[in-house]
């Protein structure tokens, strides 16, 4: 069978990790038998320069028309003085709303063979990680009334029940397939839209008897990251405390270099993509580490496609691979195999 995939390098280091991605794709594909065909797509400060606008409505259509998006990275120092309706990241949230992906998956998964990249102290990491953070992708803040004045700016955090509940039930789902926890993060000893956040995750627990559901506030949370990680298993939480809380997650398991994300909805048609951005300066100089689009690839295979065995097989040879000892920069220390972006995916490849 074929599958069709939309490409979005992207900028900066988008293109290189990209690339390393499908190169792994296009082994998978050798050794079971399917077809990936790629579709290169134009979106972010590329599409800046080219079209003037970061999602020209043909590089939508060509997402719309694809099986599952796969995206490198967008935005650059190039691009930070438009306005902010004119940026590259709103190719990004642009495709999210478009293509109705408001669950955003990111776990955080601690290798052991990356203990030593960890910042964390090993009595700390000792009890290994291994959470999966769901950040609501379509509401809250980043999409809220905004607004400048003379002498102020305004933007509005507004979640309704409805949109409280879809990404509850996906925590809740996912729990279910994991070690049965939920913690809940949200502000709601200020916030309004959390006061709501927490009781409709309350009403959709009463379906789920088996989860064990508790509720932090996220102040609280980024600590008891940093403290003690073991503790957690899924978290789900809106838009804008998903985004900081996945950064400081990454950090524990040794690099953003490491996380891959899975941005889907209600049909199969998801974007996969890592969770760090663009690093525009190390852009172009072969130093990007490719596992975390190389993990997002395989989230889309096994959860755009279905192809299970075949994730599997990319998640052991990066396992492998990093086995052996080979490291890209970010996640290399004393005595370790420094590798640039194109042979780690090499590497991953050969592994497959
Ligand atoms: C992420 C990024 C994006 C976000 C930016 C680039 C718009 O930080 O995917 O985490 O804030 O969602
Ligand atoms: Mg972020």
């Amino acid at each position: 069978m074929t599958y069709n995939i939309a490409v979005i390098g992207g900028d900066g280091i988008g293109p290189e990790i990209t690339a390393g991605a499908t190169a792994v794709l296009n082994k998978v594909a050798q050794k079971f038998g399917h077809g990936f065909a790629y579709t290169y797509v134009d979106a972010g400060g590329v599409a800046i320069d080219k079209y003037g606008e970061p999602l020209p409505k043909q590089s939508l259509d060509q997402c719309m028309a694809s099986d599952s998006v796969l995206l490198g990275a967008v935005g650059g120092p190039k691009w930070d003085t438009l306005p902010s309706h004119l940026r590259p990241e709103q190719a990004l949230l642009g495709l999210r709303k478009a293509l109705g992906l408001y669950a955003n998956l990111r776990p955080a998964t601690l290798y052991p063979q990356l203990a030593e990249a960890s910042p964390l102290k090993e009595r700390v990491i000792a009890g290994g990680a291994d959470i999966m953070v769901v950040r609501e992708l379509t509401g809250g803040i980043y999409f809220g009334e905004r607004g400048d004045e003379q002498d102020s700016a305004y933007d509005t955090e507004r979640y309704s029940v409805f949109e409280v509940e879809r990404i509850a039930r996906r925590a809740f789902d996912i729990a279910v397939l994991r070690s049965k926890r939920v913690v809940s993060v949200d502000k709601a000893n200020i916030l309004r839209s959390s006061q709501l956040w927490r009781r409709v995750v309350e009403d959709v627990a009463k379906d789920y008897p088996d989860i064990t559901l508790s509720h932090m506030y996220v102040d609280n949370a980024a600590m008891q990251l940093a403290l003690r990680p073991s503790q957690f298993d899924v978290i789900v939480t809106s838009n804008m405390f998903g985004d900081i809380l996945s950064d400081l997650a990454s950090a524990i398991t040794g690099s953003i270099g490491m996380l891959p994300s899975a941005s889907v909805g209600d049909t199969a048609r998801g974007m996969y993509e890592p969770i760090h951005g663009s690093a525009p300066d190390i852009a172009g100089q072969d130093k990007a580490n490719p596992l975390a689009t190389i993990l997002s690839a395989a989230m889309m295979l096994r959860m755009a496609f279905g192809l299970q065995a075949e994730a599997d097989a990319i998640e052991k040879a990066v396992d492998t691979v990093l086995g052996e000892g080979f490291r890209t920069a970010d996640i290399a220390g004393a005595g370790d195999k420094v590798v640039g972006c194109a042979q780690m995916a090499a590497l991953v490849a050969q592994a497959v």
